[in-house]
């Protein structure tokens, strides 16, 4: 069974996906942070984003993987915890570049379908719905309006000391242009698949959302 869940940044696909993820027993994984890593190893081994050979064998020799802790999900590239750098003010401001590449979309497509195959799960990201599981069982899409996605993500980064808690506007502004960066790309652009199911989570609590989900799964499967 897959689950996808789309829609833009700080929306909360995050913490319902872990959620339902949780309660349906099922594997989550959050594909978002594949591509923040991979903005990471580039960023890190000085390559351009205009270099197609060098991010072409960057990527051929790529070993990215998932890691279970009790801290959570982390996420390992090239033997390398990059878990706590994928978040940081660089890696939000360039990850739309990359994930705008298409040799590096079509890699990423073709490693989220392999870790899907084996295992009932719940993908989070842009374009799971529309591009890398149009026959989804389940699709949502998740949105909220901008300034609740931009309060959330000013707590999350007001914890994590990137920011202080008077930065609202900017953390707004940098959603707004990685949003439109993200909706207006040539290859598997933001976009609603036709058939999700969209949640605004603007004025519902997590748990109201993870039991939406929940309950839309387990109805169906019912009937199966
Ligand atoms: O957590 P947040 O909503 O801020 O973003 P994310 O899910 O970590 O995704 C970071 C970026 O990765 C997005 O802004 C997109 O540019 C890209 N992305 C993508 O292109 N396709 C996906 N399936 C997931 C993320």
């Amino acid at each position: 069974m897959i689950v996808a869940i789309d829609g833009p940044a700080a929306s909360g696909k995050s913490t319902a996906a872990i959620g339902v993820a949780k309660a349906l027993n099922i594997t989550h994984f959050d594909t978002g942070s594949m591509y923040r890593a991979v903005t990471h190893g580039l960023i890190s081994n000085q390559i351009s984003f205009k270099d197609t050979k060098s991010i072409k064998d960057f990527l051929e020799s790529l070993k990215l993987r998932f890691s279970n802790s009790k801290k959570g999900t982390g996420l390992i590239l090239n033997d390398n915890n990059v878990t706590d750098f994928i978040r940081s003010n660089t890696i939000s401001e360039n990850v739309s570049e990359v994930s705008a590449i298409k040799i590096v979309r079509d890699f990423m497509v073709k490693i989220q379908r392999q870790m899907a195959s084996d295992t009932d799960c719940i993908l989070e990201g842009r374009d799971i719905g529309t591009v890398v599981f149009p026959n989804a069982d389940f699709k949502f899409f998740m949105t909220a309006d901008e300034k609740s996605r931009a309060e959330r993500r000013l707590i999350e980064l007001v914890r994590s000391g990137d920011r202080n808690a008077s930065e609202l506007d900017s953390v707004l502004d940098d959603l707004k242009v990685r949003d439109h960066k993200d909706s207006t790309r040539n290859h598997a652009p933001l976009i609603k698949a036709k058939d999700a199911l969209v949640i605004d989570t603007t004025y519902l609590t997590i748990n109201e959302v993870i039991d939406k989900i929940v309950n839309t799964v387990n109805q169906k499967r019912t009937l199966y």
